[in-house]
């Protein structure tokens, strides 16, 4: 059977989609360079699926290293979710972004072509359509990021349907995440940020578990019914088998664009409520001042992923809190 090359699979929304690919049958091969990820994973994805998992440690831009992967396995697909994503670290480190996830890209298509391997997922996000002035966001609305992380995505997206045009043989699908929170239910995987994490869920579950003494909300004064910014949070499990089902859409569309979210948008303080629910801990909290770039409100109109992958979101905020708090409870200190 052919194999799938996942790239930042060792990563959030890589390790889940990387278990439930191994769990469907499929074989895969992760490359990842553990710029923002730890080795810890692959054993728990091993233990989880009960199947050995095929690790290359290495650099999507390492074209040397890429070409030897292309060369020592068959593989028919690739998802690429390698790439950097802090926003506030790409403003200021522009060429650090454009390095890592556009350069970085560009080596993987082209070695990904030599080889001749023609389908591919890639991991886009709502940030693409920066502030287009509606909410409620369709794959039509203008794309037109904020930031340098934003533009990083939409270039890599704008190569991708320039290179479909001019190779029709491929088949490419983008998926546009919006905000992906939640782990695995086993509690064994999940997101592990290094550092203080910068997303609302990951900072609550640390202040649960005493690693952070409090949330800041970054504004109560935006024009939603209680002031706090309103996201479209999404289960990771929901996001992975997003890809499955764009893996097998793929088989009928040679070209897919689509949100990945639920269409149904929290505000901060309902997220710190349901959190509370779940985990039984009381979340201390502190308004403080907006934070810069953030935006007062969006999410996806999911219709078309529903249309053309027949994929909708299953899980909601109750679960995302409770996957996330029983993940940070049992794993204090992440993978380490
Ligand atoms: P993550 O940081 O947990 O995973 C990314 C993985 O890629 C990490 O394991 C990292 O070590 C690896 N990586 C980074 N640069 C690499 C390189 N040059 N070569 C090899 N490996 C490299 O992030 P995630 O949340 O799992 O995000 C996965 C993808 O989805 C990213 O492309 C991200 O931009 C995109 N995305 C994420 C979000 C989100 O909020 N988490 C939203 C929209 C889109
Ligand atoms: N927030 C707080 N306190 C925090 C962190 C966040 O109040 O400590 C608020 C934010 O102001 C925002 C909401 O919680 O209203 C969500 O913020 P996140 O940082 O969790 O997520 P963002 O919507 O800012 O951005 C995330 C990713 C981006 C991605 C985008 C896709 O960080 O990379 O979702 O929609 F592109």
């Amino acid at each position: 059977m052919k194999k799938i090359l996942v790239t930042g699979g060792a990563g959030y929304i890589g390790s889940h989609t990387v278990v439930q690919l191994l769990n469907s049958g499929k074989d895969i091969v992760i490359l990842d360079n553990l710029s923002n990820s730890s080795l810890g994973v692959i054993k728990r994805i091993e233990d989880l699926t009960g199947k050995a998992v095929e690790f290359i440690e290495g650099d999507i831009r390492d074209r040397a290293l890429v070409r030897a992967t292309f060369e020592q396995h068959t593989f028919d697909s690739v998802i690429h979710f390698a790439g950097l994503k802090a926003v506030g670290e790409s403003e200021a480190f522009p060429l650090r972004y454009f390095d890592n996830n556009v350069s970085g890209s560009i080596v993987l298509f082209e070695e990904m072509m030599r080889a001749n391997v023609n389908q591919l997922i890639f991991s886009s996000s709502a940030t693409v359509y920066g502030n287009p002035g509606s909410v409620c966001y369709t794959e039509e609305t203008p794309l037109s990021p904020i930031n340098v992380y934003g533009r990083t995505k939409l270039m890599v997206e704008d190569i991708l349907r320039d290179l479909q045009k001019a190779n029709p043989a491929l088949r490419i699908a983008l998926l546009r995440y919006f905000n992906p929170v939640g782990a695995h239910e086993s509690g064994r995987i999940g997101e592990n940020p290094f550092g203080k994490p910068n997303n609302l869920m990951p900072f609550m579950t640390q202040v649960a578990i005493g690693a952070q003494e409090k949330l800041m909300v970054y504004g109560n004064d935006y024009p939603t019914p209680d002031g706090t910014g309103l996201r479209d949070y999404i289960h990771v499990e929901d996001l992975a088998a997003g890809h499955l089902a764009a893996l097998k859409a793929l088989e009928q569309n040679a070209s897919i664009t689509v949100n990945l979210g639920t269409g149904k948008p929290y505000s901060v303080f309902d997220m710190i409520k349901a959190f509370e629910g779940a985990s039984g801990v009381k979340i201390p909290y502190e308004v403080v001042t907006r934070r810069a770039g953030d935006l007062s409100e969006y999410y996806a109109d999911p219709t078309l992923a529903k249309k053309v992958l027949g994929w909708e979101a299953q899980l909601g905020i109750d679960r995302m809190c409770a996957d996330s708090w029983r993940w940070q409870k049992n794993n204090p200190k992440g993978y380490s």
